[in-house]
């Protein structure tokens, strides 16, 4: 079920993600968050960020675990995910080392490292999953095609994927091909998802999201089966909603 949010711009987007994720940290019991890169969230971080600092809301009964990360650049590379994650967020906040999570990618066996990722958030059962979507309805990592039933994986990136992401590095060439994507099972074994979608570019995939045939050729649609979907939006990425 989706419960759709449509504002004018990216800061009003951002701060109702933060409202909502805001209420599920503020509790006393231990939590897990799924998160997203990408720049739909960025806002939402910063706000993370600056309640932190501002209100002392703390990460320290907090567990994360991210939703992917690109294989074969060299640790504490600028564009890991990890490094991403650590520039917009885990820096500033109080959550132990300990309870933040990244697929493994520094590792001979991607497989069984997968595996052993896919077991922990299926244990840990994300309280919410952050999301945003590519523009070709991608969700994580998981391109158009991947099985419904997929758990965290390594993934060839597609090309329009990897023309999308060109922008965070020096050229094309420079993108990574590879990358360990939680599947479909762990996504949709969140509680609840936030998902993030501003601007033209993602219009299409946002429709079909919410009313194109659950199908594998285009990822997000298969979050029409969950019963926990906030979609927080701007106009331009809702602009085909009502077609
Ligand atoms: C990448 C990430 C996705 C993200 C998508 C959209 O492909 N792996 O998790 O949702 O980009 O990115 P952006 O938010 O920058 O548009």
């Amino acid at each position: 079920m989706f419960k759709i949010f449509v504002y004018k711009t990216y800061d009003e987007v951002s701060q109702k993600a933060f409202e909502i994720l805001k209420d599920i940290i503020k509790v006393d019991h231990p939590i897990t968050l799924g998160l997203a890169t990408g720049s739909s969230p960025v806002g939402l971080y910063a706000r993370l960020v600056e309640d932190h600092i501002k209100n002392k809301t703390s990460y320290a009964h907090v567990t994360t675990y991210n939703l992917d990360e690109y294989v074969g650049l060299p640790k504490g590379h600028l564009q890991s995910y990890l490094t991403f994650m650590n520039q917009h967020l885990f820096d500033y906040i109080d959550c132990p080392r300990n309870q933040i999570h990244m697929p493994e990618v520094h590792v001979d066996d991607l497989k069984a490292a997968a595996d052993a990722y896919s077991a922990a958030v299926l244990t840990a059962k994300p309280d919410v999953q952050v999301l945003g979507i590519g523009s070709n309805g991608h969700i994580g990592f998981n391109e158009p095609g991947t099985s419904f039933s997929s758990t965290t994986h390594v993934v060839g990136l597609k090309e329009e994927t990897r023309l999308d992401n060109a922008r965070f590095f020096s050229g094309l060439d420079e993108v990574p091909r590879y990358a360990v994507s939680m599947g479909i099972t762990e996504i949709m074994s969140a509680k609840k998802i936030v998902l993030i979608a501003t601007g033209n570019k993602k219009a299409l995939a946002v429709k079909e999201m919410i009313h194109g045939k659950i199908r594998e050729e285009v990822p997000c649609t298969i979050l029409q089966k969950h019963q926990d979907v906030v979609l927080i939006l701007d106009e331009e990425a809702a602009r085909l909603l009502n077609d």
